[in-house]
């Protein structure tokens, strides 16, 4: 058993030995006058050997779960249960079963881009002190507030073990490090700074192509509107603050865009107002009225030809290239999301060992999975990401993956942290900006927005 669940079972068990102790002491009431009849035999001491055989018989009953827990299974949990996303999962999970298999698998995965759905069921389950056997958590800030809080085992050991260290980029390995402890196992990189289109609309718009900035982007959109076109489909909230990333990005360049996370670009200065201003412009081109349910039917209404552009992660090309069979660059073809050529806005899905997991040895396993070449070979493909590891089998990212792997290791590329999938900001952050995102929506004052935002970054630092 492992130490850190002992006070939870310790207080339980005392909360039972008094309850048991309390119950036996209801029944000798119970038992009336015919209690009071017989005083010499002694109730007292009958009492406390009832007592003890229940706690005896209780304290049995709370081993038998912790031999129910030493079962061979694994729960891992995570958000990847849509087209695209599961598939990827999917082949991790077999290339798993086959090498464990004597391990049983429970997918633990809750629906809905980003894991909206699935973090706030996750919070509820550390809370409890019920955790996962292993769960996906970001790179970056998302993960350190985990380790901060005692959530994640320091798997350094593991890693030691494996021979990972020197299998990953530096960068990456800082973004889920603390104080030289390692905290998580990276399975992948995604890029979100893309927008994606059909080829064939464009031209049937007389449209050159995909806008270079993102004023050439409102030129379009006038121009698109005027066909009877959205330029621009979105999805629910999270991936509008998906899209206000990339349009800071755009905007500000990467070292201001940096700067947003670091104190060092100030949120209510006129160039950071400026690009809330279009941002705010980009929105009122999109079709947020009557926005989509997930990321999924947004790009459908660009593979539909209803809308021209979406902007998301490279997950799309997992949705349409492999879910939906679509051929790259006939049926869909992606850029660089306007004004970023040359930056790779990164994100990391990693998986953790948190602390209380009750399946530790066949976490340590799926762990071992997610960070091997082959797991990684299996899942990146299909899932529209390419390796966290640098010495993965390059063959097997073909299309736009070779080209996504080709720019994360040019040494020109300029690399960022996405804001929206848990690598520059801490959750507490996180949430402040999407209350001021959600009025943004509503109130569109770009001024008061920024204002909101700056305190929020003085406030959750
Ligand atoms: C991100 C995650 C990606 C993908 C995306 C859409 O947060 O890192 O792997 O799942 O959400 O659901």
């Amino acid at each position: 058993m492992r130490t850190n669940s002992m006070p939870r079972i310790t207080v339980s068990l005392t909360l039972q030995v008094c309850l048991c102790a309390s119950l036996v002491g209801l029944a000798a009431c119970g038992k009336g006058k015919e209690a009071q009849k017989e005083p010499a035999k002694e109730p007292a001491k009958e009492a406390q050997k009832e007592a003890q055989k229940e706690a005896q018989k209780e304290a049995k009953m709370v081993q038998e779960p912790a031999k129910e827990a030493a079962k061979d299974q694994v729960e891992v949990f995570s958000w990847w249960t849509g087209a695209g996303e599961q598939e990827g999962l999917d082949a991790m999970i077999a290339d798993f079963k086959a090498k464990n298999p004597t391990i049983e698998f429970i997918n633990a995965a809750v629906s809905g881009g980003a894991g909206t759905n699935a973090k706030a069921i996750l919070a509820n389950r550390l809370q409890a002190g019920n955790p996962p056997d292993s769960y996906q958590r970001h790179a970056g800030l998302e993960l350190a507030d985990d380790i901060k809080a005692g959530k994640v085992e320091d798997l350094t050991k593991l890693f030691e073990a494996q021979g990972w260290k020197d299998k990953l980029p530096k960068g990456l390995l800082d973004a889920i490090t603390i104080d030289g402890k390692i905290y998580s196992v990276p399975v992948n990189i995604h890029r979100a700074n893309l927008i994606w289109f059909v080829p064939k609309t464009l031209k049937a718009l007389g449209i050159a192509g995909p806008p270079k900035t993102w004023k050439e982007f409102l030129t379009q959109a006038q121009a698109i509107k005027a066909k009877g076109k959205t330029a621009l489909a979105i999805g629910p909230t999270w991936t509008q603050k998906h899209l206000l990333e990339t349009v800071l990005l755009g905007e500000l360049g990467p070292d201001k865009y940096t700067g947003l996370w670091t104190g060092k670009t100030d949120w209510k200065s006129a160039e950071v107002t400026a690009a809330l201003d279009t941002f705010n412009k980009v929105l009122a081109a999109s079709d947020i009225k009557s926005s989509a349910a997930d990321w999924q039917p947004a790009a459908d209404r660009v593979i539909d030809g209803a809308a021209v552009y979406t902007v998301m992660g490279d997950w799309l090309d997992g949705y349409l290239g492999r879910a939906k069979k679509l051929t790259f660059k006939t049926d869909y073809d992606v850029a660089a999301s306007p004004g970023s050529s040359g930056v790779y806005d990164f994100l990391s899905d990693s998986f953790t060992l948190p602390i209380g997991a009750k399946h530790r040895a066949a976490a340590e396993k799926w762990l071992t999975e997610c960070g091997s070449v082959q797991g990684q070979d299996l899942f990146n493909p299909q899932k529209g990401s390419i390796p966290a590891r640098t010495d993965a089998d390059k063959a097997k990212y073909q299309n736009y993956l070779a080209t996504a792997l080709k720019d994360w290791q040019d040494p020109a590329t300029k690399i960022v942290g996405s804001l929206t999938h848990g690598v520059v900001a801490n959750n507490a952050f996180g949430s402040e900006i999407d209350t001021a995102l959600g009025i943004f929506v509503q109130k569109r004052d770009p001024a008061a927005f920024g204002a909101a935002i700056a305190k929020a970054y003085a406030d959750t630092k």
